[in-house]
């Protein structure tokens, strides 16, 4: 009997898996931050880990941002984009990761007179070296939801010469008063130019059924980041079935943004056949990586080894790659599988 009775920690960690909700510059950890910053000369208000980690104060989606972005400063050189990617690929490939397609956000970069090159050639040669951790690595770039759709269209156009490093467009920060349609016409270009579409459908926004909506229908996207809110109306469980859509959910990450991490809603879809998956988010700030999203998860829904299986080989599924690519990782996971013993 491969599988185990209940999922245990283990069994979870090591399944393997694709992260495909993960901001690179939320994987920024407290030692990490404080390095960079004696190395760049960035004057903190934090002197030590526990000052840093206490400085961590946030309940919902604004109070984190109001956190997040300026903790970046600390990011100065190709060479530190290069080491904050690198340190999260080796805790990805010890979580059982092989495979992420994850975000980073040049604007909060060039807005602090980083080149926009520097940013990007850092990030693309850290998932070159990740193939060394076995995990393979693609990058999506993100614009700010309340930064201009013009600021948008001026990074798109910065991208065109490193399309080959890029795999796809994204959209997060701030969802209040930024729906989807403000960078309609930025995406539907980024489609033109060949890359692949997400957009982040943050938990219990205002808004958030006809944001979920514009996305879907009139963005088109490939993929929809979070969007759990879509167990409030049947049709858009439909819809999202009718397309095959992942929704990249990120439990701990609910947690810290609303009062719980929607375990519940994450299995009722799951349980309808909605592609969902788990991811972390921004571990550095959440305080776990993707493991203990699938560890949580599991323990907080009580679901079974075979559907923690499902949402591994679901990760895999709505990964932007090739169906050959898609067989081998489903493949791994059957031989995981076969091969564990409690
Ligand atoms: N939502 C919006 N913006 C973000 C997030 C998120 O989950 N994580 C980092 N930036
Ligand atoms: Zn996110």
């Amino acid at each position: 009997m491969p599988l185990p009775t209940v999922p245990t920690d283990a069994f979870l960690l090591n399944l393997p898996k694709a992260e495909l909700h993960l901001h690179v510059e939320g994987t920024l950890e407290p030692d990490l931050k404080l390095t960079l910053a004696a190395r760049n000369n960035i004057e903190l208000d934090q002197k030590t880990i526990e000052e840093v980690e206490a400085s961590y104060q946030f309940n919902d989606l604004a109070s984190f941002l109001a956190v997040y972005y300026p903790a970046m400063n600390v990011l100065q050189t190709e060479e530190d984009f290069y080491e904050l990617a690198m340190a999260y690929f080796k805790r990805a490939a010890a979580n059982g990761v092989k495979r992420t397609e994850m975000f980073f956000d040049p604007q909060a970069h060039t807005s602090r007179g980083v080149p926009f090159a520097d940013v990007v050639n850092g990030y693309y040669r850290a998932t070159q070296d990740a193939a060394q951790l076995g995990v393979s690595a693609e990058l999506i770039m993100c614009f700010l939801r309340d930064f201009t759709a013009e600021s948008a269209a001026e990074h798109l156009e910065l991208s065109i010469p490193f399309k080959d490093k890029i795999l796809g467009l994204g959209l997060d920060s701030d969802e209040r008063n930024n729906p989807p349609a403000k960078f309609a016409d930025v995406f539907a270009k980024g489609r033109e130019l060949g890359y692949k579409l997400t957009m982040h459908c943050d938990i219990d926004q205002i808004g958030s059924i006809e944001n979920i909506r514009q996305v879907i229908e009139d963005i088109q996207v490939d993929r929809i980041d979070h969007g759990t809110n879509i167990v409030e109306n049947p049709d858009l469980i439909t819809v999202v079935k009718e397309k095959g859509l992942g929704l990249t959910c990120c439990p701990v990450s609910n947690s810290f943004v609303t009062a719980d991490m929607k375990a519940a809603e994450i299995t009722q879809l799951l349980r309808d056949g909605v592609k969902v998956t788990l991811n972390s988010d921004d571990p550095a700030y959440f305080g776990g990586y993707i493991g203990k999203n699938y560890i949580d998860y599991a323990a907080k829904s009580g679901v079974s080894s075979a559907e923690m299986v499902q949402i591994a080989k679901n990760s895999f599924d709505v990964c932007w790659i090739s169906d050959e690519q898609k067989a081998q990782y489903a493949a791994e996971i059957d031989a995981y599988v076969a091969n564990f013993h409690e």
